[in-house]
Order: C-alpha cells, then sequence, then structure tokens
C-alpha cells in the first residue's frame, strides 16, 4: 500500500541476515515507526505451541490469531500482545521459531497478519521489516532492500544471540535450523522469500550495522529528494 504522507521502507531477507538490527538502528536515526512482522508470525507460533493442538480447522485458526494484537510503544516500536499480554519477551527461542515458520504457512494467519501490518502506515515513516514486506505486503514502498548475509555468518550470530540468552544450543544444531528455514522459507507457495523488485541488496556479512546503516541513509537521502 502507498502512502502519500507515510514514508514506507521495506526491509526483507533471509533469517539471521541482520535485518532487525539494521531496522532498529535505522528507525530510531530516521524517527519512524518500527514493524518487525517476524515476530509478529512468531506469535502466531507461540499461540499455536500454547493451544496444544487446538489449531487444527479455519474457526479455531481464527480466533486464535484474532487474540494478537500490536500496540507502538514510546520508543516508537511495535509490540506483540496475546490475550492482552506483552509477549515479546517470550517469543525468541527456536522453538517458537521453528513454529512460526510451519504456522507462517497457514493463509487465514498470513490473512490476519497482513491486515494487522497495513494498519501500521501511519505517522511519518514505517520501517518493516520481515520476508514479504517488499514483495507482497508493501509493494509500493518508497524504499525497498534485501539484506542478506552467508549461513555461516548467521549461524554464528544466532549462536551468539541465543548463548547470551542462557539458551544452551551449539552450532551444528543451530546451522541446521537456519538451513532449514531458509528452504522452507524460500519454498512455500505462499509469499516465499525472493528479492522483491527494484529492491536494493546489501550483504551484511562483512559489514558492520552502523556502516550498513550509512548506506541505507544515503540511499533514503537520495530516494526523498
Ligand atoms: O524473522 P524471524 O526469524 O523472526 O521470523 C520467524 C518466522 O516467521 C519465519 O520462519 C517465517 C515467518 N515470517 C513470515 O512468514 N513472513 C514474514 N513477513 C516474517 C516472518
Amino acid at each position: 500500500m502507498k502512502s502519500n504522507s507515510t514514508y514506507i521502507i521495506t526491509i526483507d531477507g533471509t533469517s539471521g541476515s541482520g535485518k532487525t538490527t539494521i531496522s532498529k538502528l535505522l528507525a530510531k536515526k530516521l524517527n519512524f515507526t518500527l514493524l518487525d512482522s517476524g515476530k509478529l508470525y512468531r506469535s502466531a507460533g507461540y499461540a499455536f505451541l500454547q493451544s496444544k493442538n487446538k489449531f487444527t480447522d479455519r474457526r479455531s485458526v481464527k480466533e486464535l490469531v484474532s487474540k494478537i494484537d500490536i500496540r507502538s510503544n514510546n520508543d516508537n516500536e511495535y509490540e506483540i500482545f496475546y490475550e492482552n499480554k506483552k509477549i515479546d519477551h517470550l517469543l525468541y527461542s527456536e522453538k517458537v521459531g521453528e513454529s512460526a515458520s510451519i504456522v507462517s504457512k497457514i493463509p487465514d494467519i498470513r490473512q490476519r497478519m497482513f491486515k494487522i501490518q497495513q494498519s501500521c502506515v501511519k505517522g511519518q515513516g514505517l520501517i518493516a521489516n520481515g520476508r514479504d514486506m517488499g514483495t507482497e505486503v508493501f509493494p509500493e514502498a518508497n524504499l525497498k532492500l534485501y539484506i542478506s548475509a552467508s549461513l555461516e555468518i548467521r549461524a554464528k550470530r544466532r549462536l551468539e544471540e541465543l548463548r547470551k540468552k542462557g539458551d544452551d544450543v551449539n552450532y551444528d544444531s543451530v546451522y541446521k535450523s537456519l538451513k532449514k528455514r531458509d528452504e522452507s522459507d524460500m519454498n512455500r507457495t505462499l509469499s516465499p522469500l525472493k528479492v522483491p523488485d527494484n529492491a536494493e541488496i546489501i550483504d551484511t556479512s562483512e559489514l558492520k550495522p552502523d556502516a550498513i546503516v550509512d548506506k541505507i541513509l544515503k540511499m533514503y537521502t537520495i530516494t526523498e529528494n
């Protein structure tokens, strides 16, 4: 959706490519609101795990996802609520990530997420990150980016992130899990991960986040003028 007054930047890309870090830095620099769509799909994965198999027919799927909502906080970030409780801190385990990868293939879920995502187009600017932001959700965004890095680098980064949180994981399992996620995200029929038309491709394997953000700010300045 193109908005005349809201400047939209989409950041698509693979898991662990640095999308989230870069989106946060960029949103702060530009004072734009940040929508992390992966977090939103993770909340559907979380709902699925909570439901313990009650997620089988269309009605129960719809009912469960209707309990998911988002609200922007004072830091200009959308936070996720499930049954009116903030759940952002519960969404970053590998278990929830894998569950999100599975439930994100369900059309009713994508439809609900699409509506929530579209409702974020307000204010002066929106940074929307995730797998189909530039391809499906905001195809007419003002600036589209596709962020990637080698699988080895992404696995190392994810391992560090999980260990910092105190998770007991090893490199091989994180590598395999990311590889599986890549295959699933790229080969699914519904909204597969791909480079959006007219997107700028950025490889983050050898670049520090600040250098990437500077690069993007230059692109933003060019499209703005
Ligand atoms: O970016 P992430 O690892 O937090 O995303 C978790 C899962 O959510 C991912 O495996 C696929 C799904 N997802 C999606 O289908 N569409 C999006 N726009 C974002 C995430």
